[in-house]
């Protein structure tokens, strides 16, 4: 029930606001719209196109678990699903984030080789001010990142597409979007309980990928 709600209600939302990648990842993995899609189904087209899978995992895990699953291209996956009173927003990630907000872009090729390098980097990562800025890097793409697409800005952080309020705050006047530099977004901090004020934009996923890469060996990471 909350998840057909969910699923329908995005479905109308994301086309002209999520990016092409998200879409195109989103229709290929053909996830069912009546109920939650079984997990083995998912993992088996992720397997695939990536050769990502996923695991389910019961709740949070901790940050060195949660980085040891995508440094082996394993996305840790709750199997727990927010109530209807949460429908617009949840700060714990539930199944509709984890499946329908994660899932599609993990079906991008250089998304997937950046989301294993963010791993890979935090496991090396000894340096908390460095671990805070990998943090805050992570949350500014991963979870609430824009891209540049030909037909304008889109959305590919999952934490926005996940929920309707911030898929429609986040395009507005509301909110102030930078170009992606890593420096400068690991020097950003974030506000999990409120919409976010700054977001910051990627010209493409080989740009972001590209970007990352120099900054984790700048700091030893890669
Ligand atoms: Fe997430």
């Amino acid at each position: 029930m909350v998840w057909r709600t969910l699923s329908a209600r995005m479905k109308e939302l994301l086309p002209g606001r999520a990016a092409d990648e998200f879409m195109s990842g989103l229709a290929a993995l053909r996830l069912d719209e009546e109920r939650i899609p079984a997990l083995a189904d998912v993992s088996r087209r992720l397997h695939a196109a990536t050769g990502w899978q996923i695991a389910r995992t019961p709740g949070l895990l901790d940050a060195h678990d949660f980085f040891t699953h995508l440094a082996r291209r394993v996305f840790p996956c709750t199997d727990y699903i927010r109530g209807p009173h949460e429908l617009d927003y949840t700060p714990a990630p539930d199944c509709f984030h984890d499946i329908f907000g994660h899932t599609p872009m993990i079906m991008h090729p250089r998304f997937a080789d950046f989301y294993q390098k963010i791993g890979q980097a935090a496991l090396a990562c000894k340096d908390p001010a460095v671990e805070e800025g990998l943090t805050r890097i992570y949350w500014f793409t991963v979870e609430f990142g824009l891209v540049k697409n030909p037909g304008g800005l889109r959305i590919y952080g999952n934490g926005i597409i996940s929920s309707s309020g911030e898929t429609l705050h986040s395009l507005s006047e509301k909110t102030a979007k930078r170009p992606f530099v890593p420096e400068k977004t690991a020097a950003q901090p974030y506000d999990i309980w409120h919409f976010q004020d700054v977001l910051w934009v990627v010209d493409s996923f080989n740009h972001l990928e590209k970007e990352f890469v120099r900054w984790a060996k700048e700091h030893g990471l890669l």
